[in-house]
């Protein structure tokens, strides 16, 4: 499943903030080995590079297409080509950054801890995940697929929401951790121009939906789809989308 980059990116200044409120509460002065788990186009991986400039700073990612835009606009930082679920590096992480990356990943309950463990005494892993796939934009999306028309091609492909609540995380790593700093934001986000919301999860989560159909085919769905997130999202008066956004984010350091 091919990712594109400029799709991605489209909405750098909303998809940006959630990073920098992450990396904002942070707890390390100077982390010396950091890595960018789904450091995709590697935005961010710059950010956290320009904020610990001594740091010897890795970005990992599963897509060739979003590493290369990674090394293109970045080349001085390291890049490798990884899947998050086998990390496990020869040198352990003081910071491990993980920016809307993790939700693409099953099995949290083994995951977290995995990555915790990847850690040296004192270290931080930092975490920011979407959590809105009970949002009409996403909640559309999966019904429709399950809808008799697409059932057949695309109904597998609706995964059980990912992201746990607040509490599960929390059960789940206060015992391994000295400190847990684990919150939930709604970003408004002020989208513009025609089928703001559908430009928005065509770098994301419709990505999937779309590469499983032929061009013909996936058109179709696309416009279906379309109809439902214009009556969910209307357009204002202003011409802009107001479209609610929920992000769970967790920061969590190990004992010395
Ligand atoms: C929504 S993008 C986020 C990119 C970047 N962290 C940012 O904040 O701009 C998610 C990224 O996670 C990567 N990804 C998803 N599953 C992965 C996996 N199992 N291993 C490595 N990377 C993965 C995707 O390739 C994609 O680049």
């Amino acid at each position: 499943m091919a990712w594109n980059p400029d799709q991605y990116i489209l909405f750098s200044d909303h998809r940006l903030r959630p990073a920098l409120d992450l990396l904002s509460q942070v707890p390390l002065i100077s982390p010396s080995v950091i890595y960018d788990l789904g450091c995709g186009t590697g935005n961010v991986t710059a950010l956290l590079s320009q904020h610990w400039g001594e740091a010897i700073i890795t970005g990992i990612d599963n897509s060739r297409e979003m590493l290369a835009k990674a090394r293109q606009d970045h080349p001085s930082i390291e890049w490798q080509f990884g899947d998050i679920s086998n990390f496990s590096p020869t040198s352990k992480g003081n910071l491990i950054f993980s920016n809307a990356a993790l939700h693409w990943l099953d099995d949290h309950e083994n995951l977290f801890p995995k990555l915790l463990s990847q850690l040296r005494p004192g270290g931080v892993l930092a975490v920011q995940m979407p959590n809105n796939f009970s949002a009409p934009s996403h909640q559309n999306l999966y019904d429709l697929a399950q809808s008799p028309e697409w059932i057949d091609r695309l109904g597998a492909l609706v995964r059980p929401a990912p992201v746990h609540n607040i509490n599960w995380y929390f059960d789940l790593l206060s015992p391994l951790a000295e400190k847990i700093n684990i919150w939930e934001t709604t970003y408004f986000q002020v989208l513009k121009g025609k089928d703001a919301v559908l430009e928005w999860t065509r770098g994301t989560a419709l990505r999937p939906f779309l590469a499983a159909l032929d061009e013909k085919d996936a058109q179709v769905f696309e416009g279906q789809y379309a109809e439902r997130l214009l009556e969910a999202y209307p357009i204002r008066q202003d011409d802009s989308t107001l479209y609610p956004f929920s992000r769970l984010f967790i920061v969590v350091q190990l004992p010395e």
